[in-house]
């Protein structure tokens, strides 16, 4: 189930990230993140668990730096699962056709930048003399991804994030980009959901036991 989404996801999610070492083994999308405390990523669907799960332990050195994303209906009984790995959260892997997304404008006194690169589109909003939220959305032959939204904390609930994504979907589909995906965590979700995101399925977050 949602194997297409999933991929489509994982690759504007890497590409969001600048993580261009991705591979196939046993049906499972390992990425090389190549960070110390977060060297490699396993994505898989729920049928591909164990051989995600395998390829993790036999790969968990140093401990906690192997994590993996599995869709699932039922993140936390599948973590119960596969220890030894460590569940760590559930995420929701969302979608929307973009010209369908809820538009909003940026709210007084904050304005807005815009990077557009070609596969790349980053959006910064600043108030009161400082970076207040960004997020960013990668577009891809797969479609976009939208990655990294997020508000500091002192401008929270003022609107900003969906301003935030309502200029990511505008631009994006000025480059005739329609579909859309994302990974919510449990903060996010809400938000996409008042803009027309609709959710597809859980993702596990799970990594290999820390010491
Ligand atoms: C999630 C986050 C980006 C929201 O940013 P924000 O600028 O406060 O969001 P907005 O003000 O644009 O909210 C728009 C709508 O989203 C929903 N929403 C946003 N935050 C919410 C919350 N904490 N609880 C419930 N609904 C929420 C509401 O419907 C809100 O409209 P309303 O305020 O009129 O009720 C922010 O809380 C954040 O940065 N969290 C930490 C990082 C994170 O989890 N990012 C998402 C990664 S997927």
């Amino acid at each position: 189930m949602h194997d297409e989404a999933l991929t489509r996801w994982q690759r504007g999610w890497s590409a969001a990230r600048g993580w261009n070492d991705a591979q196939r083994v046993d049906d499972v999308t390992v990425v090389r993140v190549g960070d110390p405390h977060h060297r490699v990523e396993y994505v898989a669907t729920e049928q591909n668990a164990r051989a995600a799960a395998h390829l993790a332990l036999t790969d968990c050195n140093p401990p906690g730096t192997s994590w993996l994303k599995i869709a699932t209906a039922d993140p936390e009984q599948l973590a119960a699962g596969l220890r030894p790995l460590d569940y760590v959260r559930t995420e929701w892997l969302m979608t929307i056709s973009l010209p369908e997304q809820a538009l909003h404008p940026v709210p007084a006194p904050y304005a807005v930048e815009v990077t557009d690169d070609p596969s790349l589109i980053d959006v910064q909003l600043y108030g009161y003399g400082e970076l207040a939220a960004a997020g960013r959305m990668s577009i891809l032959h797969t479609g976009a991804v939208a990655d990294m939204i997020h508000t500091d904390t002192a401008h929270r609930r003022r609107g900003l994030a969906r301003a935030v994504m309502s200029t990511l979907a505008t631009r994006a589909v000025a480059r005739h980009t329609t579909t859309a995906h994302l990974s919510a965590s449990a903060e996010g979700r809400p938000l996409y959901t008042s803009l027309g995101w609709t959710t597809l399925t859980p993702l596990l977050v799970a990594r290999t036991a820390s010491l």
